[in-house]
């Protein structure tokens, strides 16, 4: 009884009540083990995944090749720190370099430190490539959006809770309406002094905003005639999640600067990159920047065997199938629901928009009914749910996991 005690999902809650600082809110579920497309509660319930850790889970919990690609790494070497040179890192770079069509890869851990990574990069490149003067480069970012959580990245936020008493804000950043290319035009047209366009091909946390067909082409057009760097941040939606390898696929466009972190490593580790061309990458010179963990071998031999499995299992394909199965699996239902308005995304990105204003918390009890109905999701507002499963997702599962949706949603008419 008392180990069974411990083991409780109340227990782990109240432990992280106590002992962890109060940054996240969590649904009340406490997980233990994951497999592919399933994970399972500290009581042994299991529960499809909804939510893929993020986008990061692409490949499906613990898949085989990448933990054991961690695992031999993790019996062998660890951590050099980059005062030294490794043997893993170098292999990685070219093989990432190929994969994704780069001259050059930065190596990072989080997504945040990425996106971070992409605008110092992006600067250095302004005042020493383009010729802006010194302190007077300017970065165009677009509103609601997301790119993580450090000081200069929530400078340009215009979400009030990541915001608000987090001052003062770093300088240097003008934001436009998303998916609107006038609002971009204009910007450009009359600014000497921007360096470069920051944008999510599609804007996940906001809520999963497609921009309208042609918006990424035009923006890269744009930023091609003004000399500024067209720079994608693909965290979320890169690495298969939308039904290309990365999102921008879509389109046929090539970022001047991408970012990638998540999906990188499978969720197995942290790792995350800016890739460029040399024109672009030579510019940061040593001591310019870098990370003690960032290009370590765990992350670099877990990051090839991630790669691998995305392409090896046609993960890309699988997302593009799953994804117009469950649109269209979803919008028959919601022809006729008077508790959900739409579905939207892309491949195995999407949300469904609640019946409901953007402050209540109707959601948030949909994915508690969700939970007790065994699949796990979160909303990213009040009236919005993102559903991002695994991509390892096979078409039976979809359509039970179609079910669930459908079946708790009727609950809420
Ligand atoms: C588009 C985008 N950029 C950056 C980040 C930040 O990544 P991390 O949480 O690893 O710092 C996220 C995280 O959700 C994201 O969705």
């Amino acid at each position: 009884m008392a180990i069974l005690d411990k083991k409780s999902s109340q227990h782990s809650i109240e432990l992280e009540d106590k002992y962890g600082a109060h940054n996240y809110h969590p649904l009340p579920v406490v997980l233990s083990k994951g497999e592919g497309v399933y994970v399972w509660d500290v009581e042994g319930k299991k529960y499809y995944d909804f939510l893929s850790a993020y986008s990061a889970v692409n490949q499906g919990h613990c898949h085989p090749k990448i933990v054991e690609a961690m695992v031999n790494q993790a019996q062998t070497l660890t951590l050099t720190s980059r005062a030294f040179y490794n043997d893993r890192l170098g292999e990685y770079e070219k093989f990432a370099t190929e994969y994704f069509g780069f001259d050059k890869l930065l190596p990072m851990n989080t997504g945040a430190e990425a996106v971070e990574t992409a605008l110092k990069l992006c600067r250095k490149w302004a005042y020493e490539k383009k010729g802006i003067s010194e302190n007077e480069a300017q970065i165009v970012v677009c509103e609601n959006n997301f790119h993580g959580r450090t000081t200069t990245i929530i400078s340009f936020s215009n979400d009030p809770v990541a915001r608000k008493n987090f001052g003062p804000y770093t300088a240097g950043f003008i934001k436009i309406e998303y998916d609107n290319i006038v609002a971009l035009e204009e910007t450009l047209k009359n600014n000497e002094n921007i360096a470069g366009f920051l944008v999510e091909p599609i804007q996940g946390e906001a809520g999963v905003y497609v921009p309208s067909e042609g918006y990424l082409t035009k923006a890269k057009e744009l930023c091609a005639k003004h000399n500024v760097l067209f720079i994608a941040d693909e965290v979320q939606t890169g690495i298969a999640r939308t039904g290309q390898l990365l999102a921008v696929n879509h389109e046929n466009v090539k970022p001047d600067i991408l970012v990638l972190g998540k999906a990188l490593s499978g969720g197995a580790y942290p790792v995350s990159a800016v890739l460029a061309n040399d024109h672009i990458m030579e510019v940061i010179k040593p001591g310019n920047h870098g990370s003690t963990f960032g290009g370590n071998p765990i992350a670099a031999a877990v990051a090839i065997a991630a790669l691998e499995v995305v392409r090896d299992e046609k993960l890309a394909e699988n997302a593009s199938e799953l994804g117009d199965l469950f649109r269209s699996e979803l919008s028959k239902y919601i022809e006729h629901s008077k508790i959900a308005k739409q579905v939207r995304g892309k491949g195995l990105l999407n949300a469904i928009l609640i019946n409901d204003s953007e402050e209540s918390d109707t959601a948030w009890n949909i994915c508690v009914a969700l939970k007790e109905n065994g699949l796990l999701a979160k909303p990213t507002h009040g009236n919005i749910i993102r559903f991002a499963p695994p991509l390892v997702m096979n078409k039976e599962q979809l359509l039970d996991c179609v079910n669930i949706i459908i079946k708790t949603l009727k609950g809420f008419e």
